[in-house]
């Protein structure tokens, strides 16, 4: 009997999996049906200057572990995703209030997005860091930061939230922290000294490190985080829907071949 209901459930999910491949704008993997922003495809709220997550390619298209996830969740859903780039706030705002249908930025899962958004599952460990000078007078190690006149972070970023955040509050205050449209901006305000430092995430950090010569990454991380995939508030069947494709991707090794090909390990 166990077998037999197996077998439905699976009947039933290839059932599913090819009434929305023709088409329908409604998918359903084996909970609700979701609707999509466009028929037939996923619109994907970015901000593609974030590397090796998002970033542009010379032809004007998009490249990096999100965008390739994403591209593969899509296939799994019968649609065809489409890549939204802005800037970091508005790829938020827009799959809040429904212009998108995912946002997919290196985007950390903190209580106060929880108030507005929902998230998938987490994909990805995210590490906040501080990139210096390699002979920078002003932070050597993290401690300085308290110090330093000035940090450079990326707008609306995690970077940006904890270092503004008041002292009593474990920050450094708002007059101590510039805020920059992209984390490559940032980095240029460090090269140029206009900033003492920069707190951003890990990869990006590394990338821009590599790009820079006489840049420098703190060893001490800043703070430990989780990247997910941002839905708009109660939009529970396309999570649901997304959760599933992640999982059949991890279980399957293409997760782990997309992040193998941006991020070699140490
Ligand atoms: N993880 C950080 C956050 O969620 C930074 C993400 C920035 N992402 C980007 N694509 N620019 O705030």
């Amino acid at each position: 009997m166990k077998k037999f209901m197996t077998v439905l459930l699976a009947l039933a999910m290839v059932l599913s999996l090819a009434a929305c491949g023709g088409g329908n704008n409604a998918g359903s993997q084996d909970g609700a049906a979701f609707t999509t922003v466009e028929e037939g495809k996923l619109h994907m709220s970015t901000n593609a200057a974030f590397p090796p997550y998002e970033m542009t390619t010379d032809d004007g298209g998009f490249e990096g572990i999100d965008v390739e996830v994403a591209e593969a969740i899509a296939k799994k859903l019968g649609l065809e995703l489409v890549v939204d780039d802005m800037g970091f706030d508005a790829a938020l705002t827009a799959v809040q209030t429904g212009q998108t249908d995912i946002a997919m930025a290196g985007i950390t899962v903190t209580d106060d997005r929880l108030e507005v958004m929902d998230f998938s599952d987490s994909y990805a460990t995210g590490v906040q860091v501080v990139i210096v000078k390699e002979d920078s007078p002003a932070v050597q190690s993290i401690d300085d930061l308290a110090s330093a006149a000035m940090i450079g972070t990326q707008k609306a970023t995690t970077g940006y939230i904890y270092c503004s955040a008041p002292v009593e509050e474990g920050g450094y205050g708002e007059d101590h922290v510039t805020a920059f449209d992209t984390g490559a901006l940032a980095v240029m305000a460090l090269v140029n000294g206009q900033v003492d430092a920069v707190v951003i995430d890990n990869e990006p950090a590394k990338a821009y490190v590599a790009e820079n010569p006489g840049l420098k990454i703190l060893d001490t991380e800043f703070a430990v985080e989780d990247y997910a995939i941002g839905f708009a508030k109660g939009n529970t069947a396309l999570k649901d829907a997304v959760n599933a494709a992640m999982a059949e991707l991890k279980a399957d090794g293409t997760f782990q071949k997309i992040v193998d090909k941006y991020i070699t390990a140490e």
